[in-house]
């Protein structure tokens, strides 16, 4: 393996060469159930034919007009997105990070004059340096304090009694996802919401994990009690491309004229898939299926007897198993056994299945782990 790369991820040592559904298989031919699915971008498995005809077709015309520039597909995407948070504005830009950093920008500008911004203890929101002033975990943004000023964080239960007439901002997932997998429970969701409406705090929503039907609904902050102000989007956006979006309520304003930009973002290119990914969350049942497909994983790992498993956690294809042991040797010998996932924390394993994951799938995937837990 070249050594050029930075050592930053570690290494998986293995390299994936093509997929087909909820498949990959490596250079020497193994094949591996994919709970993985690059970081949960790849939403709708891989080699999806709708999504390929997509992106076949918009390579053959313009690739990036830029933003300023009219285009039909791009206004396509933001209408939709629009639709979302009940007819809103759209900023579009290349990954979850971005979008973040766009609303962390649109708070400040949309309430100039407060100076405190709250988020979660073990929220996860991005690495930019104004992202990471929202981000929890210590190991992550102490190399690089002092961040942002002003970030306070809170327990999710204690959030709602912190916000006030000089909150700005409050950034929360639905479902946290690298903190451990922990759904917000609707009651305390319901609870944080109305804190934001009667101070006029602008709530925002990280769904960039937990949104586009993975959780079981378009947006999971529907079914956790949310309803925000500002909502972000990214991985499975334009099923695996590089996208981002930030949606906002139309009532909320907009960005002063140049106060924000980018590049690349909402270029026809990807926004060519994203139409596509969005007809498909928007009006198919996918959302309905990956509730259902959540529920019956969940109670297949619940039948696994394991003295290693202490929780499982999880709203729809979004799932955590806290272990006794470590998890990250635990998703090495799950690679080994043929089933990809990835960590969420010292304890908890993570599961990212696609939309193309069938019960034979779950139950493959229940059986390798049952096995792998059993070499521990
Ligand atoms: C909830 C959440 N917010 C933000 C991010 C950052 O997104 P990106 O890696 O696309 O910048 C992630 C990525 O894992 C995420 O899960």
């Amino acid at each position: 393996m070249s050594d050029s790369l930075s050592s930053l991820y570690g290494g998986r040592g293995i390299a994936v060469t093509h997929g087909r559904g909820s498949r990959v298989f490596d250079t020497a031919g193994r094949e591996y159930i994919d709970f993985f699915n690059g970081h949960g971008a790849s939403l709708f498995g891989h080699s999806d034919p709708i999504l390929t005809d997509a992106l076949q077709k918009a390579s053959r015309a313009v690739w990036t007009s830029g933003a300023g520039f009219e285009s039909p597909v791009r206004e396509k995407v933001a209408d939709e997105l629009s639709l979302m948070i009940g007819g809103g504005r759209v900023f579009l830009c290349n990954s979850g990070t971005e979008a973040i950093e766009a609303a962390l920008k649109l708070s400040l500008i949309l309430r100039k004059g407060r100076s405190r911004i709250l988020a979660c203890r073990r929220g996860f929101h991005g690495r930019s340096c104004g992202a990471l002033s929202m981000t929890f975990n210590p190991k992550y943004r102490d190399p690089f304090m002092p961040l942002m000023r002003n970030v306070e964080h809170f327990s999710v239960s204690d959030l709602a009694e912190n916000i006030d007439d000089d909150t700005a901002a409050v950034f929360i997932e639905p479902v946290q996802g690298e903190g451990g997998v922990f759904p917000l429970a609707e009651e305390t969701g319901k609870k944080i919401s109305d804190a934001c409406r009667r101070t006029s705090a602008i709530l925002v929503s990280d769904e960039i994990q937990s949104g586009l039907g993975r959780c079981g609904a378009p947006l999971a902050s529907s079914i956790t009690g949310l309803d925000p102000d500002i909502i972000c989007l990214a991985k499975g956006l334009a099923g695996g491309l590089p996208a981002g979006a930030t949606l906002w309520k139309k009532d909320l304003g907009d960005f002063t004229p140049h106060s924000h930009g980018s590049t690349y973002g909402g270029n026809e290119l990807t926004a060519s898939v994203s139409a596509a990914v969005l007809s498909m969350v928007m009006h198919t049942d996918l959302p309905l299926k990956a509730a259902e497909s959540g529920m019956y994983f969940r109670s297949r790992i619940s039948e696994i007897e394991s003295s290693h498993i202490k929780d499982i956690r999880g709203l729809g294809l979004l799932n955590g198993i806290e272990l006794d042991i470590p998890s990250l040797s635990v998703v090495k010998a799950l690679q080994k056994n043929g089933l990809l996932s990835l960590t969420a924390g010292p304890r908890t394993l993570r599961f990212l299945p696609s939309f193309a994951a069938e019960e034979k799938d779950f139950d493959n995937a229940a059986m390798i782990l049952k096995k792998t837990l059993e070499e521990f």
